[in-house]
């Protein structure tokens, strides 16, 4: 028989390498496979042939576009919010070591036609050209309450017991108007629609918690990004994996995933060579038979040779078009990064428009977006299936990971992360929050 692992692993996209990396950490023995010749899988960033490859089959990149290795674009656009939960996974596990961040530099909303930064604060608040004179003292208000608030305080209101009435109720107590519920919800809260206004407005507030500490921490948005693209993400956690004795091979047919009798996971097939182990981790492509399709998210890649209009020329931003402002369901979201983030060539701005796809003309959709853009030199569009696993795994042993949403952030991945952990170990992932170099240097210092 061949050599037992622990847990075989397929696909290196984020969700999986992450999972490798934390088990590997625990001495779990991991064999991890992929079929592509890169890491990243769906979360990849490519390079210019990687990327013409894929959107333009023979048709090569035009020369103007300069050096292969100056461009890492990414396939989902995603930006992490400097105080969340992928920030403490990556302290946790000392990936940070292998990574350079850097800050996103605006974080800007849409309204009535018009694009304008987020006011997160008081101050912002009443200076802001979002709001009108006296809808700017009711949303200082309002954020002033949700700043202060302490869940184990009396409320001066019934309407303002978070955990207990939906989000609705306590934007009628401070009076916000609808366009402010918007950016509120949209902009602060990040919902990708309205859902949220029915539930317990104790989760609003602590996604704008979310927002707004993250902003106290660089200033300029609440988001940072690594340099050479999100494709890096997983290949730190690929690489804390190997350090503690996982096994990686890109580039690796799998054939077939092997099942006994009663429908348990037994191995993975490539050729004529079969490897066993008790757990299998992956994403949905490799179990087409085992996962539903739950929507379709369109995402266009757009090359611009200059920055967004009306962003202040900032070299980096995400746009956040509320949904009830272009009348969708669903908001449409536009993330922008360049050169200064080793993602593309000097001159050049990569820009994502994405949504969820409501309609049979995803191409229609976007276009609110699009046309923030200014002049596109090249555009890559595609739609892809959102996917989730059918079962859970507790039958078959097979943990099947979700297609990246359209959300803008990471926090929909690590749920998913720490979803799949406590199904493969039975325990909770527990993250302990590690001191900080300079605190590491001053132990050292007075030890
Ligand atoms: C770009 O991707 C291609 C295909 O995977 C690879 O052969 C090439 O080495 C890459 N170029 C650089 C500069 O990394
Ligand atoms: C991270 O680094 C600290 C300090 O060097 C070390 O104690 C800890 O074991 C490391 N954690 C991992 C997951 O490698």
């Amino acid at each position: 028989m061949d050599e037992q692992y622990d847990v075989i692993v397929l696909g290196t996209g984020l969700t999986e390498c992450v999972l490798s990396g934390l088990l590997s950490v625990e001495g779990k023995k991991v064999l991890h496979m992929d079929q592509n010749d890169y890491y990243g899988g769906a979360s990849a960033s490519l390079n210019l042939t990687q990327l013409f490859r894929k959107f333009r089959g023979e048709e090569k990149a035009p020369e103007a576009l300069g050096r292969d290795r100056d461009w890492n674009v990414d396939l989902i656009p995603k930006f992490m919010m400097a105080n969340g939960e992928l920030v403490k996974i990556l302290t946790h596990t000392n990936v940070t070591r292998y990574l350079e961040f850097k800050q996103i530099s605006g974080s800007f909303v849409y309204r009535d036609g018009k694009v304008s930064k987020v006011p997160s604060t008081e101050k912002e608040a009443l200076t802001s050209p979002l709001v009108g004179l006296f809808e700017k003292r009711r949303l200082k208000k309002f954020l002033e309450f949700i700043r202060n608030y302490k869940p184990e305080a009396p409320v001066e209101s019934p309407d303002l017991d978070l955990p207990n009435v939906p989000m609705s109720q306590v934007y009628k107590y401070f009076g916000l108007e609808e366009g402010t519920q918007d950016f509120v919800g949209h902009a602060l809260a990040l919902y990708l629609n309205d859902d949220y206004l029915e539930q317990p407005a104790i989760q609003t507030h602590k996604r704008i918690m979310l927002y707004t500490t993250s902003m106290a921490r660089y200033g300029k948005s609440p988001y940072i990004y690594p340099l050479y693209g999100l494709g890096e993400l997983p290949q730190g956690f690929a690489r804390l994996s190997a350090i503690h004795g996982g096994t990686y091979m890109l580039d690796k047919k799998i054939d077939e995933v092997v099942y006994d009798e009663s429908g348990k996971f037994v191995g993975v097939r490539s050729g004529d060579e079969t490897v066993h182990a008790k757990v299998v981790i992956g994403d949905p492509s490799y179990f087409t038979n085992k996962v539903k399709k739950v929507g379709r998210v369109i995402r266009a890649i757009c090359l611009l040779r200059h920055p967004i209009p009306n962003t202040d020329d900032v070299d980096s931003v995400q746009i956040v078009i509320p949904q009830n402002q272009v009348k969708r369901k669903h908001d449409i979201y536009v993330a922008c990064v360049s050169a200064s983030h080793n993602v593309c060539a000097s001159d050049y701005f990569l820009a994502i428009v994405s949504t969820i796809a409501e309609t049979d003309n995803p191409q229609e959709e976007i276009r609110p977006g699009l046309e923030l853009l200014g002049e596109i030199e090249e555009q890559f569009v595609y739609v892809s299936d959102m996917q989730t696993p059918v079962e859970d795994g507790t039958k078959d042993n097979v943990f099947i990971s979700k297609t990246y949403d359209a959300t803008s952030h990471f926090a929909s991945v690590c749920d998913d992360v720490k979803d799949i952990y406590k199904r493969v170990t039975g325990e909770d992932l527990v993250l302990k929050q590690r001191p900080t170099q300079e605190e590491e240097q001053e132990a050292m210092a007075n030890a």
